[in-house]
């Protein structure tokens, strides 16, 4: 079976040849993105492997079901790239569920404290000797509020991080964890009444620009946002402008909506055509990383790891793959618990 592998990074192929493709599986690496126009590299590949800023719409989907391809293997858990309903009947899709949720959570953390205490700032004032203290002031996490939305496996571990600094948690999930003793309110105070508001729930008709400006009213003054998720869960030009009106405090970012033709590549000596991105990045209560929250040693080896056994488990017949999305009755997530076969 051969693999086309879109979007492969310098550090893709070692985690993928690390742990060594089965017998009879050949992966073919691109650095293209999937699109209508590079989906002609899949002829006679069985299999592509896809990534997040892959845009496998309706047409793309078509484009490989001509070309013979049977399998989408996305190398992440979210799927908002991949029209799964039209897939459906046509070409199987799987996906890595959960290959390190800590390194998400860890990485959210890690975006706070930065923000919070200055440390950006510290950083780049001590390499050049300068030792002064003046505009680091930041603030105790102990005692605050902080406001989870989506209490799965990502945002599960970012609340045990938080209850460590001794923060308050308020809770706010579609579908809230039974007995998980989670203090789960409405969204709208959640948005009132935390001081960090960090976003872990997957990006959905209904979620997108859950973060809009009528939401950043809302909120309370000085508020951090963190969005380690999907770009598209905060209208971005309502964030630079609640930046704008010193609304909110400050805005720690590893996602960005428009990321796709951006993130993941040396943009450095270019000019950056995206306006509210170059803002955005101008202000100086803002951090930005470029999806970058997933990128750790063990998760590497995780993603790697299942695809694999996702490609082979499809290879090897009848067999059900746990990690196939399918969108026979409508709820992707439902099936998935439901079916005890493939779907077609
Ligand atoms: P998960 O599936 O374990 O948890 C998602 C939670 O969101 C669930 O509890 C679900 O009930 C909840 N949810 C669904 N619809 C909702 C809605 N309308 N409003 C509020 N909550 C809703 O997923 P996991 O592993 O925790 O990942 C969360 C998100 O993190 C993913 O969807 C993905 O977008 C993002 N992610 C980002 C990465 C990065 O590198 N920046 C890497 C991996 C995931």
């Amino acid at each position: 079976m051969k693999i086309a592998f879109f979007d492969a990074k310098a550090y893709d192929k070692p985690s993928f040849e690390l742990f060594g493709a089965p017998k009879g599986m050949e992966f073919k690496y691109y650095e293209d993105k999937l699109t209508e126009d590079t989906a002609e590299l899949a002829r006679g590949c069985e299999a592509v492997c896809v990534f997040v800023n892959d845009n496998v719409n309706a047409a793309v989907i078509d484009r490989l079901y001509a070309l013979g391809v049977k399998l989408i293997a996305l190398r992440s858990a979210g799927y908002n790239n991949v029209d799964v309903e039209h897939a459906f009947g046509k070409i199987h899709v799987v996906h890595v569920p959960a290959y390190s949720p800590y390194s998400v959570a860890e990485h959210a953390a890690a975006l706070l404290l930065t923000s919070i205490r200055r440390i950006h700032k510290a950083y780049n004032r001590t390499r050049e000797f300068n030792f002064s203290l003046s505009g680091l002031t930041g603030f105790d996490l102990h005692g605050k509020t902080v406001g989870v939305v989506g209490t799965g496996k990502i945002g599960r571990i970012f609340i045990d991080i938080c209850r460590g600094f001794g923060m308050s948690v308020l809770a706010y999930d579609k579908f809230p964890a039974k007995d998980s003793g989670l203090n789960y309110v409405e969204l709208d105070e959640l948005f009132r009444e935390s001081d960090v508001i960090s976003l872990h729930c997957p990006l959905t008709d209904e979620t997108r620009h859950m973060i809009n400006s009528e939401a950043i009213a809302a909120m309370k003054r000085g508020v951090v946002i963190v969005n380690t998720s999907r770009g598209a869960l905060i209208d971005a030009e309502a964030l630079l402008e609640g930046i704008k009106e010193r609304k909110i405090g400050a805005a720690c970012l590893d996602v960005y909506e428009e990321e796709a033709d951006i993130f993941f590549e040396d943009r450095s000596g270019h000019i950056l055509s995206d306006d509210v991105l170059a803002r955005l990045i101008s202000m100086p209560n803002v951090i930005l990383t470029s999806h970058q929250a997933f990128l750790t040693e063990e998760a590497l080896r995780n993603i790697a790891e299942t695809t694999v056994n996702n490609i082979s488990a499809f290879l090897e017949g009848d067999g059900v793959c746990e990690n196939e999305l399918c969108y026979h009755c409508g709820k992707i997530e439902h099936c998935k618990k439901q079916r005890l076969g493939r779907c077609f």
